[in-house]
């Protein structure tokens, strides 16, 4: 008989499909299989979720039989990691192979806010330029200072970039690291004195919740551009709001809010600002490999074997 698995948010069809060869999948984004669900919660094993949805503890509560939680991203900020612990649940991610593409988003949100880009796309659209409205200029990144505030993978990938594009590289990272030559900041207000780009890509949890905050912005000042491709809660938005409102900053590129998909309507207001619906790891390459992954974690877990990626 099948395991079976409880499927949080859809994924490619083509990963669905394995799921379904593999597994009874219970598709909680379907409301028809509510009922379906409740009677199955006592023999559903394994739950697989995305970075940013988690699963609360109250689903590891109702599900007895839980073993596996495979988160289908990086983040574990939405799953109670002690808690899943405690109740022996196995979590995995789906470390590196989303790095690449979410350093991309972060290159293309800096550049976006620079270069006007959104700006200039409704410009067009809206058929100003043809009736001679007149574009104000951009930045160019080539000589500007690159902040990165979280040194890990996607940080490290997106100095990278940065580098290709000319600009000199700093960080900030919470614990020390030895095998970099770019300057380590020692605090985030350090750091976004320091930059003309502060890249957020530091991994959510309650010590690193609202790391910028309003002194972080006004060291970043009032030609700084923040761009956040790690998670809404370690931005404070009220903060950012009032600093992009003012004046205070020039600009933010954002793929990730608090309480997204329904973010504070003042972003899409204020002209200054790049928006994406939290699409970082998401190419057809990229979300193909991370499906992979969580198949051979739940494979590894139903086969009695240690998950190749746990962070539990
Ligand atoms: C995904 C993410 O968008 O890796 C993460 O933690 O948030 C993203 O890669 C998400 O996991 C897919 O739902």
């Amino acid at each position: 008989m099948k395991p079976d698995i409880l499927l949080v948010e859809p994924m490619m069809p083509l990963i669905e499909a394995k799921l379904d060869d593999a597994y009874k999948v219970h598709r909680l984004y379907d409301p028809a299989q509510k009922q379906t669900i409740d009677a199955a919660a006592g023999s559903i094993r394994g739950v697989v979720t995305g970075g940013g949805t988690g699963l609360a503890n109250d689903w590891i509560e109702r599900l007895p039989a839980l073993g596996i939680i495979a988160i289908n991203g990086v983040g574990t900020d939405k799953v109670d990691l002690p808690f899943a612990r405690a109740n022996n649940v196995h979590v995995t991610t789906t470390p590196g192979v989303l790095t690449d593409d979410v350093a991309d988003i972060g290159i293309a949100l800096m550049l976006a806010v620079m270069r006007r880009i959104t700006e200039g796309d409704r410009m067009v659209r809206d058929g100003r330029w043809a009736k001679g409205e007149a574009f104000p200029l951009g930045s160019s990144p080539k000589g500007k200072r690159l902040g990165i505030l979280g040194l890990g993978q996607i940080g490290r990938a997106l100095s990278r970039r940065g580098e290709a594009f000319g600009m000199s590289v700093r960080y900030y990272n919470r614990s020390p690291v030895t095998d970099v030559n770019w300057s380590a900041c020692a605090t985030p207000v350090e750091l976004a004195g320091d930059s003309d780009v502060l890249a957020v890509c530091i991994a959510a949890s309650s010590a690193t919740r609202n790391i910028v905050d309003q002194p972080v912005l006004d060291a970043l000042g009032k030609s700084g551009i923040l761009v956040n491709v790690a998670r809404g809660t370690v931005v404070d938005e009220d903060a950012l709001v009032q600093s992009l409102k003012s004046g205070k900053i020039a600009g933010a590129g954002l793929d990730v809010f608090v309480g997204e998909p329904r973010i504070r309507p003042e972003f899409a207001s204020l002209p200054n600002t790049a928006l994406m619906p939290h699409q970082g790891s998401a190419t057809l390459e990229t979300r193909l490999a991370m499906g992979e992954m969580v198949l051979a974690n739940l494979a590894a877990y139903f086969a009695g074997e240690k998950p190749p990626t746990t962070v539990n």
